[in-house]
C-alpha cells in the first residue's frame, strides 16, 4: 500500500481546529481509496517562539525536506508576537526554501454558498508568484527614529522567476478554458512590470491555443467584482496575487472557503497546502472555524500526491455537504458538525 508522509504544522489559533478536521477527512479518504497518510505533527507556532525564541528549530527546514508534503493550518498570534516575526520565521521561509513558487488558489462558489455578488457561475484559478517580487525581503532601514529615516524595500523580478510562473499559468490554462490573464501595473511601474508583460508576450507565442489578456491590477480588482465569470486563469506577482486572492476569497463567500496550495512544480522539494485564512485568535478552539478551506486544501494535497480519485471524492463530499446547507453561512454549523457531514458524504 502506498504511504504518503505528511508534515503537519497546525500552527496558531484556528490552525489547530481546521487541521484536526482535515486529518479526519484525509484519513477516511485514504481508508476508502487504499493508501496511508502517515502524518508527523510539529508544534511550531507563536507558542514555540515565546518558549524558545524561534518559530521553528534551526534545522526545521531540513526536517521538513524529508516529507512528501506539508500541511499547515495558520500562523500568527499578533497579541504576543509581531506578524512580521512569526510569518518570517515559519510560513515565508518554507515557501522560499522549498521553491514553492506557484501559489494556486481556486475561487469558485460551492453549491449552496451565497456570495456577495450577483454573479454565480465563476470559476477562477489564481496563480500567484510566491518566492520573489514585492515580497523578496530585500531592503533595509537607516537613520531609524530620526527625521532623515529611510526605509527601502526592493521588488525583485528575475527572468527565471517570471518565466516559470507564467509558464505554469499557461500550462494550467491549457487544462481549463484556455484563457490567461496576466496582471501587472506596467503603466506605472516601468521596469519590472513592463518586463513581466514582455515575458508574457514571449510565452504567448509558445502557447497559440491560449488567449491572453493583459490587465492592470486596479482594473482587475474591478473586473473580479463586475464580471468574474469572464475570468479563467490569472497570473500575478506576489503582492498583486496576495491582494486578488483575498478578493477572490470574498467573492466565494469568505476566507472559510478559500483553499490554497504552495507548489514546487519540479517536485525537488515538498509542496505545502494551507487554507488562505489566518489564525483568527478570537474564535480559536471554540468549534466555530469553518474547516472547508482547509479540507479543500487537503484535497489539493491528495491530487498533488497522485491520489486523484480520493481528491475528487473529498471535493465532492464537500460540495454535497454545502449543497445540503452545511457550513454555508458563518455560525450555521460548528467545525465538528461540518466535518461530520463531510465524513458522512465521503462514506
Ligand atoms: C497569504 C497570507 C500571507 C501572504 C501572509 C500571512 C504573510 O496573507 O497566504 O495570502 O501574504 O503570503
Ligand atoms: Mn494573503
Amino acid at each position: 500500500m502506498t504511504t504518503h508522509t505528511i508534515a503537519l504544522i497546525p500552527g496558531d489559533g484556528i490552525g489547530g481546529d481546521v487541521t484536526d478536521a482535515t486529518m479526519q477527512v484525509l484519513t477516511a479518504a485514504a481508508g476508502h481509496y487504499g493508501f496511508v497518510i502517515d502524518a508527523t505533527r510539529f508544534d511550531w507556532s507563536c507558542k514555540t517562539y515565546l518558549a524558545t525564541g524561534r518559530m521553528m528549530p534551526d534545522d526545521g527546514i531540513e526536517t521538513l525536506r524529508g516529507f512528501d508534503a506539508i500541511f499547515l493550518g495558520a500562523v500568527g498570534w499578533p497579541a504576543a508576537v509581531p506578524d512580521a516575526v512569526s510569518l518570517h520565521g515559519l510560513l515565508l521561509p518554507i515557501r522560499k526554501a522549498f521553491d514553492q513558487y506557484a501559489n494556486i488558489r481556486p475561487h469558485v462558489l460551492l453549491p449552496g454558498v451565497v456570495g456577495p455578488l450577483k454573479a454565480e457561475g465563476f470559476d477562477i484559478l489564481c496563480i500567484r508568484e510566491n518566492t520573489e517580487g514585492e515580497y523578496s525581503g530585500a531592503g533595509g532601514r537607516v537613520h531609524q527614529g530620526r527625521d532623515n529615516e529611510v526605509a527601502v524595500e526592493t521588488s525583485i523580478f528575475t527572468r527565471k522567476g517570471v518565466e516559470r510562473i507564467l509558464r505554469f499559468g499557461f500550462e494550467q490554462a491549457l487544462t481549463r478554458r484556455k484563457h490567461l490573464t496576466s496582471v501587472t501595473k506596467s503603466n506605472a511601474q516601468k521596469y519590472s512590470m513592463v518586463f513581466w508583460d514582455e515575458v508574457t508576450q514571449e510565452l504567448a507565442a509558445e502557447y497559440p491555443d491560449v488567449t491572453v489578456s493583459h490587465m492592470h491590477i486596479d482594473a482587475m480588482a474591478a473586473k473580479m467584482v463586475m464580471a468574474p465569470q469572464d475570468i479563467d486563469v490569472v497570473v500575478a506577482s506576489n503582492l498583486f496575487g496576495d491582494i486578488l486572492t483575498d478578493l477572490g476569497a470574498a467573492i466565494q463567500g469568505g476566507l472559510g472557503f478559500a483553499a490554497s496550495a504552495n507548489i514546487c512544480p519540479d517536485r525537488s522539494s515538498p509542496s505545502m497546502f494551507e487554507p488562505v485564512h489566518g489564525s483568527a485568535p478570537d474564535i480559536a478552539g471554540r468549534n466555530i472555524a469553518n474547516p472547508i478551506a482547509a479540507i479543500w486544501s487537503g484535497a489539493m494535497m491528495l491530487e498533488h500526491l497522485g491520489e486523484s480519485a480520493a481528491a475528487a471524492a473529498v471535493l465532492r463530499a464537500v460540495q454535497s455537504a454545502t449543497a445540503r446547507g452545511i457550513g454555508i453561512r458563518p455560525g450555521s454549523h460548528g467545525t465538528d458538525a461540518i466535518t461530520a457531514a463531510i465524513l458522512e458524504e465521503l462514506a
